[in-house]
């Protein structure tokens, strides 16, 4: 059973502070809460959209050592740029507020001191890294060393990018310091874990059981923890950004920035409204946390085992997590700056805020990684939004004002096809809130469209510029009924694509139709005067896609130009020795993740000798369904090893890019499998 709610409470991840925004985080995160928030206003509902940006961790201190600034100058760089990229696409927050504020930062420290007096924290002592050099403990990414499994000697503290074994520093062979390069002492540091395994049962049953109703990628990654078993987890670092940890004995010592960031949610309602707890501790409020597949952990099982730890809050009613978008083929990296960055497409395309919200909806990664390419997005552009939507409302707008000098004409007797067509807007409608209030934002948006084919279609077949001449009384209708079209069309397009929405109530001249109206076959009355209207969108040539197209090939080359000092030569061989190497084509037959890893596929492939497993670190790179298929090169006498428990049988070679990416090395044409390579 549906609860009635009568209260929402959107959040939408809080963004680092240590970089710009890009299209992958809109798509996954920001476009979706910004139409589930824009459509529940438009409904008359009491909704509260929340965002800031998060402004703790390791890697805002590294990159303030890199530029030789501190954390608070990084922060306040990223967060205004942020804050303002997101008022310039019109993403409408009630309140984009930031984790270094001291609202912030006193709610964060007292949501902990309640969870410790509470007796909801273990406190442990470990061994941690330390240098004594810099006199600080050091994070596992400021450790390097030698993986102990594959002997990569650039591995880092908590894993291994070569071989994606993940580690502890303490595993690493020779450990170093990524500060002073020095060789870091253990030393005992104290902290506080939340023990997640004694509210496992909870979880199980609140998300196994009770909310079946997840989408699948999300259901089904809490799943997966759940059945591994939930171990306790350290909510403190030994750091010197950060919430101080409240509790004596605790100098050095900060907030864990996960622990702390999603308490920024609470902060920042606060700081909005002093009936804060009205959406945080009522059960007729519903809360929706938008996200990114990454966060998934953390606002399932690690947040919610905060608040019920406390024990005042209400819990998520649902976590539409989108998984990744890519762009022109290649994972999105804001290290290689393989982006298309929020505030310079702002500067780019003046005016075209809706194209790229229109875009990124359309293209959502909903259930699946997908692709952002510049001529995909040319192509929704001229050939949906310029051809179909702008299409239609334009000939409704100015037929009616050649014919009727802007006055909404009365609808004379109505035809059956009259009558369907207006039948139709009602039930267009409820497929578009269907579809909003089940996160299918895309299929949202496509029947939004299908109500702008309607409409074209209808002018097409009643061809009122044809019966002008002979039955102004039926053009009358026609017009009359595209109107009414066209008024639903500026109110279903808001949650969407505002601007355009706010463009086409002014063609229309009208301002105050709600969303209950829609649907209703009188929304725009007879007699009503339009405004003169323009175009609603304007095609994108191919120049201005060039352009982009060009940046991102500057962005390649600057990439294999730039700060890339290729592995010093190795020692000679002997050609015998080289060829005892036995280096063949291959092609992959089948390809699986491999349990409990992250970097592991389990690959068959035919190597024209035979077919075999091999197991391959480069999960991170290929998804399995991909590669089926690809010839690759393999090293087939390399000595059998077991990984994970798999006997892997020979090495698939790869070729690493400069930032630590793999990619196969195929031949140019497709060839015999078992040809020698040499
Ligand atoms: N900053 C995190 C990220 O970009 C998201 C934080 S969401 C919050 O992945 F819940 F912690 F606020
Ligand atoms: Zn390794």
């Amino acid at each position: 059973m549906e609860k009635n709610f009568n209260r929402y409470l959107v959040t939408s991840a809080l963004p680092y502070a240590n970089g710009p925004v890009h299209i992958g985080h809109l798509a996954g995160v920001y476009i979706p809460s910004d139409i589930y928030t824009r459509y529940l206003r438009l409904k008359g509902e009491d909704v509260l959209s929340i965002c800031g940006s998060d402004e703790h961790g390791v890697p805002i201190t590294i990159k303030a050592k890199k530029e030789g600034v501190s954390p608070q100058d990084i922060v306040d760089k990223y967060h205004n740029i942020i804050k303002e990229a997101f008022k310039g696409l019109g993403i409408s927050f009630d309140i984009y507020s930031r984790t270094s504020s001291d609202i912030h930062k006193e709610t964060a420290s007292d949501f902990f001191k309640t969870l410790y007096d509470k007796g909801e924290f273990i406190e442990k002592t470990t061994q941690q890294f330390y240098d004594e050099e810099a006199k600080q403990f050091l994070a596992d990414r400021y450790i390097t060393g030698t993986c102990p499994h594959c002997k990569n000697d650039k591995a880092y503290g908590d894993q291994c990018e070569a071989c994606g074994t993940s580690l502890n520093a303490t595993d690493l062979i020779e450990a170093k310091s990524a500060i002073t390069g020095n060789k870091p002492v253990l030393k005992d540091t104290k902290h506080w874990f939340l023990p997640l395994d004694k509210h496992e049962a909870f979880l199980k049953e609140w998300i196994l059981e009770n909310h079946k109703e997840w989408k699948p990628n999300v259901y089904g990654q809490c799943k997966s923890w759940l059945d591994l078993g939930l171990q306790p987890r350290a909510v403190s670092r030994d750091l010197d950004w950060g919430v101080p940890v409240p509790v004596e004995g605790a100098d050095g010592k900060v907030l864990y920035v996960w622990f702390d960031a999603p308490i920024g949610y609470i902060s920042a309602t606060k700081e909005l409204t002093p009936n804060w707890e009205d959406y945080w501790k009522k059960d007729d409020t519903k809360l929706v946390h938008f996200i990114g597949k990454d966060n998934i952990v953390f606002h399932c099982i690690v947040f919610p085992s905060m608040l019920k730890a406390d024990g005042s809050y209400i819990l998520p009613e649902n976590v539409p997590a989108n998984e990744f978008l890519n762009l022109e083929n290649d994972k999105i990296s804001t290290s290689r700056n393989w982006a298309v960055w929020l505030h310079e497409y702002l500067e780019d395309f003046k005016g075209k805020e809706d194209v790229l919200r229109y875009v990124l909806c359309a293209n959502a990664p909903e259930t699946k990684d997908n692709d952002f390419t510049w001529r995909d997005f040319q192509a929704r552009n001229n050939n949906e939004l310029v051809a179909i939507l702008g299409n239609f409302v334009n000939r409704a707008l100015v037929l009616t004002h050649k014919y009727f000098n802007g006055v909404v004409p009365a609808k004379a007797e109505l035809t059956d096809y009259d009558k369907e067509v207006l039948a139709e807007i009602p039930v267009i409608k409820q497929k578009v809130e269907k579809n909003i209030e089940i996160y299918k934002f895309r299929e949202a948006l496509k029947e939004l469209m299908n109500l702008a084919r309607l409409g074209n279609k209808y002018l097409a077949d009643t061809e009122p510029w044809k019966l002008i001449k002979t039955d102004e009384e039926r053009v009358k209708t026609i017009l009359n009924i595209s109107l009414q079209i066209s008024a639903s069309l500026s109110v279903l397009m808001e949650p969407f694509i505002p601007f355009s929405a706010d463009k086409l109530k002014g063609f229309l001249n009208i301002s105050d139709i709600s969303w209950e109206n829609v649907g209703s076959s009188d929304i725009i009355a007879t007699g009503h005067q339009i405004n003169k209207a323009s175009l609603l969108f304007e095609k994108i040539d191919d120049k201005e896609i060039e352009v982009q197209l060009q940046k991102l090939e500057e962005t390649k080359k600057a990439n294999l130009a730039d700060n890339y000092t290729p592995a010093e030569q190795k020692e000679n061989v002997s050609f015998d020795d080289f060829m005892k190497m036995d280096i063949r084509t291959a092609t992959i037959l089948s390809a699986e993740k491999v349990a409990k890893t992250k970097k592991l596929l389990k690959l068959e492939v035919d190597t024209g000798v035979d077919k075999r497993t091999v197991v391959s670190g480069i999960a991170e790179y290929y998804k399995p369904e991909d590669i089926i298929g690809k010839q690759v090169s393999i090293l087939i006498n390399l000595e059998p090893r077991k990984i994970k428990g798999i006997e892997s049988q020979g090495m698939i070679l790869m070729a690493e890019d400069a930032d630590g990416t793999l990619q196969f090395i195929s031949p140019t044409n497709t060839i015999k499998n078992g040809s020698e390579i040499r």
